[in-house]
């Protein structure tokens, strides 16, 4: 897979779930190409309450995760003068889209999501709203008519369901749905975790780009190596110090790194020193912007609001032509 082309004047749509704190795989994988994409076209981000409920029970957790995502946001650069960004439990008639949806959605489609057959694999409980995910997933990319999803690989499949989901409606309907692309950078596609596994809040192996210093040279200088002695030969791309490194070194500078790792004499020590100064010069103005908002609980809630007003404006027109369509309510 090539990277996509950069898209211009499109529908874009994403949202992150409000389960955790952000790391550099959330970054690179998704929040990155959020922000980018904001220039040139029109993007709408929100912050996925609902879908946090399938594993969260505590209300004031809740909050506090949606408070800090939209910090993370608005300190990364979303411009809210531009994008929208709302909290989904604000656009209710999401939900409703989502039972119109789920009832033209095969059962067998929700079957062989990769999410719910790793819970069921491992043995997690599984309740009726993690298997329902990809649906509700799937109401808030078209309840605003996204031509192109930003996320990462491991979310692939859920906007492939969307899809589905969506020609099934139309074919049930009429033309009613757009169906949305997702929109994928190959080259960060599975940033990895301090243990080598895809960094996931779940797995306890993520750095965190906006933890207090003290956390995060904990976090950077936790990621594991090998035993290779500093004089040995070490093969870069087998390294996940290496590939994170990567991450925020330009081209060359990675070439004359690995070289550096293959012709031995390099400490691991050396390598994750340096990673902690990449990441705080690289995330320097973002985590000084959040830490200004964060003073500022009033501007974020009235960010969130104004997101909710201009959200409904044109998702209340999709959920009334699909209700139109299906042939409910009053007829008009
Ligand atoms: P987590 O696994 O930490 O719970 P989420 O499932 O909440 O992450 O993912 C939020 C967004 O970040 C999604 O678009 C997902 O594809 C992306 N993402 C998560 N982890 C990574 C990773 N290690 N590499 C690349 N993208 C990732
Ligand atoms: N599944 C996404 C995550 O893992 C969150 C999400 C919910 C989402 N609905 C979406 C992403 C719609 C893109 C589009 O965080």
């Amino acid at each position: 897979m090539t990277a996509p082309k950069r898209p211009r004047g499109v529908r874009v749509l994403s949202g992150i779930k409000a389960s955790g704190t952000q790391h550099i795989g959330n970054y690179f994988g998704a929040l990155r190409q959020h922000i980018e994409l904001q220039e040139g076209n029109r993007g709408t981000y929100f912050i996925a309450d609902y879908h946090s409920m399938t594993t969260i029970t505590d209300a004031r957790e809740r909050r506090e995760f949606v408070h800090a995502i939209a910090l993370d946001y608005l300190g990364l650069g979303l411009d809210p003068a531009t994008s929208i960004l709302y909290r989904q439990s604000d656009l209710p008639e999401t939900a409703e889209l989502t039972w119109m949806l789920d009832s033209v959605t095969p059962k067998g489609l929700l079957d062989r999501a990769h999410a719910y057959k790793d819970a069921v694999a491992t043995g997690a409980p599984v309740n009726m709203g993690l298997y329902n995910y990809p649906v509700l997933m799937a109401a808030d990319i078209l309840i605003h008519r996204a031509d192109i999803v930003p996320v990462g690989e491991d979310n692939k499949q859920h906007v492939e369901m969307a899809r589905d989901i969506a020609i099934k409606f139309n074919n049930a309907y009429g033309e009613v749905l757009t169906i949305p692309d997702a929109y994928i950078l190959s080259e960060v596609a599975i940033v990895p975790g301090a243990d080598g596994r895809k960094m996931s809040k779940a797995y306890d192996n993520t750095i965190e780009m906006f933890a207090a210093d003290k956390r995060l040279r904990k976090q950077v200088m936790g990621v594991v190596t090998d035993s290779t002695p500093v004089e040995g030969p070490k093969d870069p791309e087998a390294s996940n110090l290496y590939l994170l490194w990567k991450l925020f070194a330009k081209a060359d500078e990675a070439a004359e790194m690995a070289a550096r790792f293959r012709a031995g004499g390099l400490g691991y020590g050396e390598v994750k020193k340096d990673l902690l100064r990449r990441i705080l010069e690289y995330f320097g103005p973002a985590r000084e912007r959040r830490g200004e908002l964060a003073r500022d609980p009033a501007t974020v809630e009235d960010v969130l609001r104004d997101g909710a007003r201009r959200a409904r404006e044109t998702a209340l027109g999709l959920v009334e032509d699909c209700r139109e369509a299906a042939g409910l309510g009053p007829p008009s």
